[in-house]
């Protein structure tokens, strides 16, 4: 047993180590659920409890604030990129192809915000804030729960361009997705149950409708699309009509987040081509998944569960990396983006807390 044989000056090192490990600024600093436990300890039910008021006149919402997560960690990582708006310093990544006029729950976020400040001023980042409301949500429309990884630090700059680059389009085909997947470190189970969140929300015509009319080209519709299904589509969304009519992910239980997903994928009812080509790729390696989650919802949301928290891990910031972000939608010290912001708002014990 040489290695016991330790002098003092190999204990020091190893104490140091140890005490340099445990630091909060260390540079590989890893999420933790209890990250903010002496710092903010109330803040899951300062955020659910925003998530829940505005859920129950907007339950959409729930899905809005999970795809904002997504929409968060693809670009640049989990570093609430995403809620930054355009200064003269930053192109919004609002504004990309997959987010314009799409993206929705800007408002909210920063409602959590508000409410977040007023219980633990400068504590909290908005890339937490994000993923818990992911977690949240998915509980809220009947989903699984998981404990959220927390300590991400929010981001100096967005990306538009990796925006358009990173996010996948609701038109690519089985083997684009897994690599835009893979590229986030995610892999075909992933792929397969994170895109299990299209249980709940809504889609806009223009992301599915040439599936309708004119697939491919092909000058037909989608030939893996259930034609019941198709007929119904063709009248929510006639050809050449508006773009932004709304219709649900999931036919069968729209609001509910649970494995009919699957099942409807199974009986060919996907919405977009990203979803049928789950299932209807011959001989892809998904189907078989497909059908396990379709046949057993504990095990899809096991999974889920799993995928959510890797895809919390994706490029996030720790430590002394980027800032804690005083408004969601600014970078600190910026006195232009916070001119808009320096409103006073009342804290719960009367407390007056101004953003400057
Ligand atoms: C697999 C690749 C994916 C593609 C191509 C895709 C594409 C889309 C599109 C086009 C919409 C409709 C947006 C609109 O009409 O404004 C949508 C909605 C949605 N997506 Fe995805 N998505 C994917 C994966 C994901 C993932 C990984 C999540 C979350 C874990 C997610 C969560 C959602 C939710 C909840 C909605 C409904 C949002 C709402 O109603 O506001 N999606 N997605
Ligand atoms: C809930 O929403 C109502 C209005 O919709 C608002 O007046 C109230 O302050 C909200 N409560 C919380 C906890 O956000
Ligand atoms: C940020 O931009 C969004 C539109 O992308 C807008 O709705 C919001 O009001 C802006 N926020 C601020 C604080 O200016
Ligand atoms: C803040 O915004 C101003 C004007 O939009 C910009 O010139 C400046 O570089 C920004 N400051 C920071 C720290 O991003
Ligand atoms: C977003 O959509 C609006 C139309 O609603 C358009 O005017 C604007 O140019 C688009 N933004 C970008 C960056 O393409
Ligand atoms: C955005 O990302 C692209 C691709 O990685 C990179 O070339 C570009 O420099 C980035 N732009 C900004 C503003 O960071
Ligand atoms: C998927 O799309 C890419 C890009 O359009 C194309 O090169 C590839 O052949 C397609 N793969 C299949 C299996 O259709
Ligand atoms: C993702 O793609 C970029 C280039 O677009 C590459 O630099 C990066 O290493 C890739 N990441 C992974 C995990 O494959
Ligand atoms: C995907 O990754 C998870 C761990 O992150 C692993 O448990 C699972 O077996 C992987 N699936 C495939 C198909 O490689
Ligand atoms: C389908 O789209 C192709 C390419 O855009 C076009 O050439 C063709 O005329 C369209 N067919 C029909 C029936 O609209
Ligand atoms: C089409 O969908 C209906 C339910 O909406 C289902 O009963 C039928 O089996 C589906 N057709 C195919 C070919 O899967
Ligand atoms: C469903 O999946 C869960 C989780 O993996 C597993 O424990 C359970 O045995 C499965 N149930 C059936 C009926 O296969």
């Amino acid at each position: 047993m040489r290695w016991f044989h330790v002098s003092v000056c190999n204990v020091v090192v190893v104490v140091a180590m140890l005490i340099l490990g445990a630091l909060p600024f260390s540079s590989h600093a890893q999420l933790d659920p209890s990250f903010y436990k002496n710092t903010c300890a109330n803040v899951h039910s300062i955020v659910r409890g925003v998530v829940r008021n505005v859920s129950k006149s907007d339950p959409r919402m729930l899905g809005s604030l999970m795809r904002l997560h997504f929409h968060d960690c693809f670009v640049q990582g989990c570093d609430g990129s995403i809620l930054l708006n355009s200064t003269s310093s930053i192109v919004s990544e609002q504004g990309a192809a997959p987010n314009n006029n799409s993206i929705r729950g800007l408002d909210v976020v920063n409602q959590i915000k508000t409410a977040v400040e007023n219980a633990c001023p400068g504590v909290v980042s908005c890339a937490d804030i994000l993923a818990l409301a992911a977690e949240i949500s998915s509980v809220l429309a009947g989903g699984p729960n998981w404990k959220v990884p927390l300590g991400r630090r929010d981001s100096l700059t967005a990306n538009l361009t990796l925006a358009n680059q990173k996010l996948p389009a609701p038109t690519f085909n089985l083997t684009q997705l897994i690599s835009t997947f893979a590229n986030q470190t995610l892999n075909i189970t992933d792929l397969v149950a994170l895109s299990g969140a299209h249980t709940i929300g809504r889609a806009q015509c223009r992301f599915f409708s040439s599936r309708l009319y004119n697939f491919s080209s092909s000058g037909n519709p989608d030939p893996s699309l259930n034609t019941t299904y198709l007929q119904t589509l063709r009248s929510i969304c006639p050809n050449g009509g508006p773009g932004n009519t709304l219709t649900n992910l999931d036919l069968t239980t729209p609001d509910t987040f649970d494995n009919k997903y699957f099942s409807n994928l199974q009986s060919l009812n996907g919405l977009l081509q990203s979803d049928q080509e789950l299932f209807s790729t011959s001989g892809a390696s998904t189907v078989s998944i497909v059908n396990s989650f379709s046949s057993n919802q504990t095990l899809f949301f096991e999974a889920f569960k799993a995928s959510m928290i890797k895809m919390g891990n994706i490029g996030v910031l720790t430590g002394s990396q980027g800032e804690i972000r005083t408004q969601c939608n600014f970078v600190n010290g910026n006195s232009s983006g916070l001119a808009t912001f320096a409103t006073r708002v009342e804290g719960e014990e009367g407390v007056t807390i101004t953003s400057v």
